[in-house]
């Protein structure tokens, strides 16, 4: 089975989980398991855009805030499979905050070569992060760590794009 069969497999798995499910953290977490055992990736999980205002954390989703990210917005760990991970990352910071600035898929085939790369883990290698758009507003990222290198290319980029947008 190649990557692509696999992904063609997962994607309508993660449309029925989520049909008719509001909760956005619920669809995350089942998303980033099903890719996970699917894929046998090292660290498979989301991040989310938190807005901090008045002592309250809230999703930027739920702000309504068009003028994100301001200076008390920044990346929170949320659902996620693998060993512990770091959990708050600032707008343009490593990979992650990175695609969050961009509003681009990131590829990166070694992750030492990537300056500003924020090492989790000493064990991943390559990671590709998607950012998830609500509307127009970038509300979280899919953030994928391999022991590997280069296990991210544009077949994962595309499908994973397509997945992250039925959330
Ligand atoms: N490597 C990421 C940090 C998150 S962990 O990989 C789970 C980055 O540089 O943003």
């Amino acid at each position: 089975m190649t990557k692509e069969d696999r992904y063609i497999a997962l994607l309508p798995q993660v449309k029925a989980l989520c049909e008719g499910e509001v909760d956005m953290i619920a669809k995350m977490a089942n998303a980033c398991a099903l890719l996970h055992s699917e894929f046998g990736f090292w660290w498979t999980g989301f991040y989310r855009v938190m807005n901090y205002e008045l002592g309250v954390m809230r999703s930027a989703a739920a702000t309504g805030n068009s003028e994100l990210p301001t200076p008390n917005s920044e990346l929170v760990l949320g659902p996620f499979q693998g060993p512990l991970a770091c959990m708050h990352i600032g707008y343009g910071r490593g990979v992650c905050g990175t695609a969050w600035k961009e509003r681009r898929t990131v590829v990166v085939p070694d992750v030492e070569q990537f300056p500003g790369h924020i090492a989790c883990s000493s064990e991943s290698r390559s990671e590709i992060v998607v950012p998830v758009f609500e509307g127009d507003e970038v509300v979280a990222v899919l953030d994928i760590d391999s022991r590997e290198l280069a296990t991210f290319d544009d077949t994962d980029r595309q499908y994973l794009e397509r997945l992250v947008a039925m959330l």
